[in-house]
């Protein structure tokens, strides 16, 4: 059990604000625990499942924040954009205001899972190749896709700025041109550079699966949720990342 703290202090680590702030909207009768209108900031609570409101919006208590984002296209994972607009602007402002960044990043003309999350060590092991997390794609190609360069995919191929091959650790051709393809690292534009390296060219990608947690089918684009401990089981299977 985590011990009981302020509701001040509760509201601050979710990201409402500074510890005033997040004080005075307690008077300003903006704040609800579990259903009940507030009205000491130093009031003590026990964190755990607790369901507050603040301001009209319902807000679990997650002591870090572990996020799936269906990222849609035209958004670009950074802060600092540089052609699109930021997938930041489409989170709520308290998950910005404590720190989530993306594990890893998708291109701005990617769509599909991309997480989020304000634990350090968790991004950290997520992107390791390391760890071996496996990542499907699901790419439209221009051209139909050959035995050839499925083979070519699997056997490794060479991108320009490594004399390291790059593996697909898997492929399944699902139609002509529609390959779902798996890769353990993260390597910029890696997908794209994988299938321009093996003759063929990406006309569409979505990731659909990170581990084996896959992208819910009721999670539509532009949507974000809360991961909770099974999910991160799934997203890291052999990996202690919870
Ligand atoms: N590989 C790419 O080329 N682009 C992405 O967005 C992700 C993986």
């Amino acid at each position: 059990m985590a011990k009981p703290l302020t509701l001040e202090k509760i509201l601050f680590s979710q990201g409402f604000g500074t510890r005033r702030y997040c004080s005075d909207l307690v008077y300003a009768d903006l704040v609800k625990v579990n259903g009940v209108l507030a009205e000491d900031p130093e009031e003590k609570i026990p964190p755990e499942n607790l369901q507050l409101e603040v301001d009209g919006q319902a807000w679990e208590f997650h002591e870090k924040a572990y996020v799936a984002f269906h990222k849609p296209v035209g958004y670009e994972c950074s802060h600092k954009t540089s052609h699109h607009p930021s997938v930041y602007g489409l989170l709520p402002q308290p998950l910005i205001e404590r720190g989530i960044q993306c594990v890893g990043r998708l291109d701005w003309d990617t769509t599909g899972l991309l997480l989020l999350s304000d634990d350090g060590q968790f991004i950290h092991k997520m992107t390791s190749p390391k760890k071996n997390i496996g990542k499907i794609y699901d790419i439209t190609t221009a051209e139909p896709i050959t035995q050839k360069q499925i083979d070519h995919l699997l056997n490794g191929v060479i991108l320009d700025d490594d004399p390291k091959p790059c593996f697909a650790k898997a492929c399944v051709q699902k139609e002509d041109k529609l390959l779902a393809m798996t890769i353990v690292e993260g390597r910029y534009h890696q997908v794209k550079r994988m299938l321009a390296a093996a003759g063929n060219h990406v006309a569409g990608l979505h990731r659909s699966t990170i581990g084996a947690y896959t992208m819910p089918t009721d999670l539509a684009e532009g949507q974000w949720r809360w991961l909770y401990p099974q999910d991160l089981q799934e997203l890291g299977k052999n990996i202690d990342i919870a």
